[in-house]
């Protein structure tokens, strides 16, 4: 955001101001840096890595983008390729949706990591196949050298330390993986649900977010635990005889706006007694995400407009192979399996 006020005459001042606010701010706001990394309420892309043009696509613009706009926890889904050794970022197959590797995305986030020193930033990975292990994880994170900025939470310590603190080792990005963590040999690869719970994720409609614990069955300390609250809706497209679902972009602005997105949150407040960790959501750029998250979390949002608004979304596929990614080439098939694959997600 500084890097634009950059011109001949205002080097001097930007400097001072880049300065100004790498030692007194965190993650945006002074106020958070005294805060445990767990007392934040953060939101969280749904497939962060979908935002090619595709009706399976869950955002609208690159992740890039997404941290610019103030989005600091990612979900993504790690798939061993068809023809590689390689991780790709993809919808359960590649055929579906390929976002291309995954020690790119990688690369990319380190590079936003080393340019903002004083962001803390949370990755949530699924194995949607359960065809890789945490050590197939940890190539990609070496790789790419974000594996550098990696904090480690001791196994069954659920107390945090403070952004500062975070900010202050270096070590601001949390790791997490739904399946397969083995912290003896990699403890920086967070088994999920020891640290962090989730609201049911198959919504259909506006009535149906609920504040219960579905994943995973039986947290073994709900009380410490942070929570991700899915909010975020399945629409239907007929296909032949079949319905597939897909994400709903349309209806994205109600979705996520203060009836709907914010009202979820004080319900899961008073069934938890806690603020959500997570908003997990689609479209994140559509209705009030980012505001609602500076709400939960007493500041005020500096309102601005969104790097997200301004990628044309046809033009945002700079991770993908090909274009085989798109969805509308795609076969009777592969559609039937992105139903298959919301499923499960
Ligand atoms: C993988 O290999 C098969 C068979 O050689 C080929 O048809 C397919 O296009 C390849 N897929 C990718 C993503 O390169
Ligand atoms: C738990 O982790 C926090 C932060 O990482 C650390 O300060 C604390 O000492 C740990 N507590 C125990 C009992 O290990
Ligand atoms: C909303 O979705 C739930 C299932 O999640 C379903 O039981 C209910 O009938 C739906 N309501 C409407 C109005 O479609
Ligand atoms: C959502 O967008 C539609 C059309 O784009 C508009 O009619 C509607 O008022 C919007 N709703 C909200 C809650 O912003
Ligand atoms: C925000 O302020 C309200 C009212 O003063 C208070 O109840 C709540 O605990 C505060 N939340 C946080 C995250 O500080």
């Amino acid at each position: 955001m500084f890097k634009r006020l950059l011109t001949a005459t205002t080097v001097i001042a930007s400097l001072f101001a880049m300065n100004a606010s790498a030692q007194d701010a965190c993650n945006g706001y002074t106020e958070f840096c005294s805060r445990p990394y767990n007392d934040l309420t953060y939101v969280l892309t749904h497939n962060s890595y979908a935002y090619v043009a595709s009706p399976a696509a869950n955002q609208q613009c690159p992740i890039s983008a997404q941290l610019a706009d103030g989005v600091r926890a990612l979900k993504l889904s790690a798939v061993r390729s068809e023809n590689s050794t390689d991780i790709h970022l993809c919808h359960t197959s590649c055929s579906i949706l390929d976002s291309g590797k995954a020690q790119d995305t990688l690369t990319k986030i380190a590079t936003w990591l080393k340019d903002n020193p004083n962001e803390v930033l949370t990755i949530m990975w699924n194995i949607p196949n359960n065809d890789l292990s945490a050590s197939d994880i940890q190539g990609p994170y070496e790789a790419s050298g974000i594996l550098d900025y990696a904090h480690v939470q001791p196994q069954q310590n659920l107390t945090w330390p403070t952004l500062q603190e975070m900010i202050s080792s270096g070590k601001r990005v949390v790791n997490f993986l739904d399946i397969n963590a083995d912290q003896n040999s990699i403890p920086w690869l967070h088994s999920q649900y020891d640290y962090v719970f989730e609201t049911p994720y198959d919504n259909r409609n506006e009535t149906s977010f609920s504040c219960t614990v579905d994943r995973p069955p039986n947290p073994a300390n709900q009380e410490q635990m942070m929570y991700g609250m899915n909010h975020f809706l399945y629409g239907q497209l007929p296909w032949g005889d079949n319905v597939i679902q897909i994400p709903q972009s349309g209806s994205a602005n109600v979705t996520n706006s203060e009836g709907s997105l914010l009202k979820q949150a004080n319900d899961c407040d008073q069934a938890f007694g806690k603020r959500p960790n997570f908003l997990i959501v689609d479209f994140y750029n559509r209705g009030q995400t980012l505001e609602i998250a500076a709400q939960l979390n007493n500041v005020t949002y500096n309102s601005k407009e969104l790097e997200c608004d301004k990628v044309d979304p046809n033009t945002a596929n700079d991770n993908s192979d090909s274009a085989a990614n798109s969805l509308l080439i795609m076969t009777p098939f592969s559609l039937m399996l992105v139903g298959i694959v919301m499923t499960f997600m």
